[in-house]
């Protein structure tokens, strides 16, 4: 088959991008309009501002990627945009372009789920650099803002499967690191800043406790109870064994950090901080350390150390529990040092091939959506007109 380039569009949360991939292995172009500076005032994305960003940015941003890949409107052969899951207004954007796109120039539509397009910047790269070696299956532990997911990855001829066989069952893990960052006056977003103040404090100073998941995932229970009524078993009994899940869960740790706070008496210095660091306009690493006093920084890195922990435990216990062949680590949080090095010393020492994405599209980005797109472009997986945004969309 020829080349295809596929145009993606991404606008599920707070970075309006687009990109440029040929046929799922060449990244000719990757923008990315980050939205920081307007949520950072609120310490979070605010949905109804995310939203009028994209409105703002999606014309240039698409323009600017097509320039940079020396194309124009016409010469893309199919355009791939977000369904979701993310904010609905946000993803809207994105939609709606994507449509006006390919109706005017009568190009193929196909819709690609966020969670999906993470999995995929992997094997994007991993072509990119002449690798086609990848053993299947892959476990990919997709890992942001808004989701910590473990997924069993399958490549089938002509398609990809997916089995969700673990997840939070409260905050994600970039979401704790953006809690406690903002609780600390470190501001927003905290993955990156706690990931470089990390290296300056004792990762042993405070003990966190590893979260003991005893009741039953409601979601889980509810297909037990599915699988249960339609064993077909004398009586109606059931039979099928529930799978076991590698849940994570993030919200006790956030409290366990307050509590600490409180007892140790650091409000006030938390107070000065945010109030020195919120008049710096692009705080350095230098501001930050002048503004931390030593406690924080063991608060931090101890903080991290168990969120690394707990993540790199749970996907190599459900890796061995499966038997993969390859591990795949993705999303925003795989951006953080402690838990690439963590990952590889543990996986080596199991004797398995881990793979994260380059740092540029670990966090949101378009590319991974116009190379998941692909095996659909191949496939002739196009969506008609009337698809719309799916905010809690499951990736299957
Ligand atoms: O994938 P992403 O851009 O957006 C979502 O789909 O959520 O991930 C953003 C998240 C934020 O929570 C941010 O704090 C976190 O990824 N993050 C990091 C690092 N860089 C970004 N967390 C830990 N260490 C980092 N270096
Ligand atoms: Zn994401």
């Amino acid at each position: 088959m020829s080349s295809a380039y596929i145009l993606g569009i991404e606008s599920s949360c707070d970075e309006t991008a687009a990109s440029v991939v040929r046929s799922g292995e060449e990244l000719i172009s990757n923008v990315v309009a980050s939205q920081i500076a307007t949520h950072q005032p609120y310490g979070g994305v605010v949905p109804e501002l995310a939203s009028r960003e994209h409105l703002r940015a999606i014309v240039p941003v698409i323009r600017q990627a097509l320039a940079e890949a020396g194309k124009t409107y016409e010469s893309i052969d199919a355009i791939a945009v977000t369904q979701g899951p993310g904010l609905a207004g946000a993803l809207l954007v994105g939609i709606s372009y994507a449509k006006a796109l390919a109706f005017a120039l009568d190009k193929p539509l196909i819709a690609v789920n966020h969670l999906e397009g993470h999995i995929h910047a992997v094997l994007l790269e991993e072509r990119q650099k002449g690798n086609h070696e990848l053993q299947f299956p892959v476990l990919a532990l997709v890992v942001s803002g808004g989701h910590t997911h473990l997924y069993l990855a399958k490549l089938h001829p002509e398609s990809w499967s997916y089995e969700n066989i673990g997840h939070t069952r409260d905050d994600a893990a970039g979401e704790a690191f953006d809690k406690v960052a903002k609780l600390l006056g470190l501001g927003y977003p905290g993955g990156p800043v706690i990931d470089r103040l990390s290296t300056h404090g004792d990762p042993k100073a405070v003990k966190f406790a590893t979260p003991q998941l005893k009741h039953p995932d409601r979601n889980t229970s509810k297909l037990n109870a599915h699988m249960d009524s339609s064993a077909d078993a004398p009586g109606g009994l059931a039979l099928a064994a529930a799978p076991p899940r590698f849940d994570f869960s993030y919200s006790g740790i956030k409290t366990a950090v307050l509590r600490h706070v409180e007892t140790h008496k650091l409000k006030d210095l938390i107070e000065s901080r945010r109030k020195v660091l919120a008049q710096i306009a692009k705080p350095k690493l230098e501001d930050y350390l002048a503004n931390t006093d030593k406690q924080t920084l063991d608060l931090v890195a101890s903080f991290q150390r168990s969120i690394v922990s707990d993540l790199v435990a749970k996907t190599l216990a459900a890796a061995r529990e499966h038997d993969v062949a390859t591990l795949f680590v993705t999303g925003g949080v795989a951006a953080n040092n402690e838990l690439r090095q963590t990952f590889e010393r543990e996986a080596a020492a199991d004797g398995l091939p881990v793979y994260f994405p380059s740092r540029p599209l670990s966090t949101d980005n378009a590319a991974m959506i116009a190379a998941a797109a692909y095996p659909k472009f191949v496939a002739k997986d196009f969506v008609a007109m009337e698809f719309s945004a799916e905010a809690g969309m499951a990736l299957k």
